[in-house]
């Protein structure tokens, strides 16, 4: 049976997957990464070790596949978006650490930016907004603050990336400079109507249009495996030729991987940050309620859009009761803690400890426990804490259905979910009790990688069609809400009145 393999470089883990052709997971590796944190709101990590651990989960994968490496047909990428690498074309060796997209450093450039009057041009032209989380204002700083770096840019020395650039570069031998339209749409300087990168922004943000990758559909192949970087002159003989049959930012290939290829089909990844996307088909809108428009994978010839909720402490709340507060020792305790108690009694967590997102957008907001009386325990904490991942999707199901009802559209129906905290049935239920909406796990929960493999398998002819993809797409467990939605509404009543304080205290 035809193989293909997804290499998911995310936000703090590099890990390499081996599907078979019914999505069933053959072969899995997975290395840590390191996080480095400079200065207060800075997050960087080591473009080397991003390689260097992407590469040993690739050769660990390919070691445990034996005899069977010959079935590998096809590899995709997914990533971490936003993100941004620079490095030097002809020695292939990075000029600075990666910043992170949680690193919030260019919000003073974004301010700026802001007050010149640019945010109109940035949504009309990339959906986005003028913050910190893009890959612009990473850019910018670099330039500012490396020296020597604009004119070497300008003089086509350097190449600047998003992760799966950078990857590719590495993985083809120092062949291809690309990247796909899901990654570039999240630059800041992507043109999504047209499909090219933005004179105007480029412009006015003052980058060279120089460094920048060339961008494609996310399935399409971009390259071949270069075998001599695994450094396994053994492995490399017995591989086939593996071309890289697709690229997308990890959010787009979970939606992907979720066979939501149509309009009004939603998912939400609940990871170290939340993110829900519903997509829009062809139709590219543009949110009065807060939500990003975004380029979803694209699989055939025409750009399909999606709808972008983005929550920036998701999952990351659960490690820190575990790392910060200390109230649990492995992430796994959380549900065994906060069931200790029927609700949170009253206690609400907001965990803005990077600002907010979708639909506050406030990168000055700091987090806060409120509601606390002499009764609340560490149980409670726990609980709060779990349920402020479930409010803050709801928010961004509450901001996708009011754009959808202001453009005389149905609401979304129904949820499908994935990440490592969609394994916790507490928190599902309390979701799908929250939304009021079916909340569906699927079989498969690696559907990041699973859409990125499926992007290369369509391109190598694995699959034929996007309905073939459907037909396998199955659910594992479906959440139905069973309460009133009158508790629903309080519960989402308390949780904002929680956010206002929160707000109320950003100078
Ligand atoms: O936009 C950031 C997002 O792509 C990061 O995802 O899964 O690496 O936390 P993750």
């Amino acid at each position: 049976m035809a193989l293909l393999l997804a290499l998911d470089q995310g936000t703090t883990s590099s890990r390499s997957i081996v599907f078979d052709a019914e999505g069933r997971i053959v072969a899995v590796a997975q290395r840590e990464l390191t996080q480095h944190y400079p200065q207060p709101g800075w997050v960087e990590h080591d473009p080397e070790e991003l390689w260097a651990t992407q590469r040993a989960t690739l050769v660990d994968v390919l070691r445990q596949l034996g005899p069977r490496v010959r079935e590998l047909r096809a590899l995709g990428i997914t990533n971490q978006r936003e993100t941004t690498v620079v490095w030097e074309r002809a020695s292939g060796r990075p000029v600075h650490r990666a910043i992170v997209w949680q690193d919030r450093r260019a919000e003073q450039a974004c301010a700026r930016w802001r007050d010149q009057g640019l945010q109109p041009l940035v949504q009309a032209t990339t959906g986005l907004r003028l913050d910190a989380y893009f890959s612009a204002g990473k850019l910018r700083w670099l330039l500012d603050h490396v020296p020597g770096l604009r004119a070497r840019a300008e003089q086509g020395e350097l190449a600047c990336g998003t992760v799966d650039s950078w990857l590719l570069w590495r993985l083809t031998g120092a062949r291809v400079h690309a990247t796909d339209v899901s990654n570039a749409a999240r630059t800041l300087l992507w043109d999504v109507r047209t499909g090219a990168w933005s004179e105007a922004l480029l412009r006015a943000f003052e980058v060279p249009a120089a460094w920048l990758p060339s961008v494609h559909p996310s399935s399409h192949v971009f390259g071949e495996l270069d075998p001599t970087v695994l450094d396994d002159p053994e492995l490399a003989s017995r591989l086939p030729p593996l071309p890289m049959g697709g690229v997308a930012g990890d959010q787009q290939a979970a939606l992907f991987g979720q066979a939501c290829f149509e309009p009004g089909l939603a998912k939400n990844t609940y990871g170290t940050g939340c993110f829900m996307l519903l997509h829009t088909g062809g139709h590219w809108p543009a949110s009065q309620h807060g939500l990003l428009t975004t380029a979803a994978a694209q699989a055939g010839a025409s750009t399909a859009y999606a709808l972008e909720g983005s929550v920036f402490v998701g999952g990351a709340v659960v490690q820190w009761l575990r790392d910060g507060l200390g109230i649990i020792r492995s992430s796994a305790e959380v549900q065994a803690l906060a069931e200790r108690v029927p609700d949170s009694g009253g206690v609400a967590l907001v965990p803005a400890f990077t600002g907010l997102g979708t639909p506050h957008w406030q990168p000055h907001a700091r987090g806060a426990i409120v509601g606390l009386s002499r009764g609340s325990t560490a149980a409670h904490i726990a609980r709060a804490a779990l349920e402020s991942i479930a409010l803050q999707s709801a928010e961004l199901l509450q901001a996708m259905n009011a754009d959808a009802q202001a453009a005389g559209g149905a609401p979304v129906r129904e949820l499908r979910v994935d990440g490592g905290a969609a394994v916790n049935d507490l928190l599902m239920q309390y979701q799908a009790d929250l939304l009021g909406i079916p909340v569906l796990r699927p079989a498969v929960t690696e559907t990041t990688a699973l859409g990125a493999a499926w992007l290369a398998g369509l391109q190598a002819g694995v699959y034929r069609s996007l309905d073939e993809l459907r037909a396998l797409w199955r659910v594992q467990r479906r959440f139905e809400p069973q309460r009133p939605r009158a508790w629903a509404e309080g519960e989402m009543a308390r949780w904002q009145r929680a956010v206002r304080q929160v707000l109320a205290g950003v100078d």
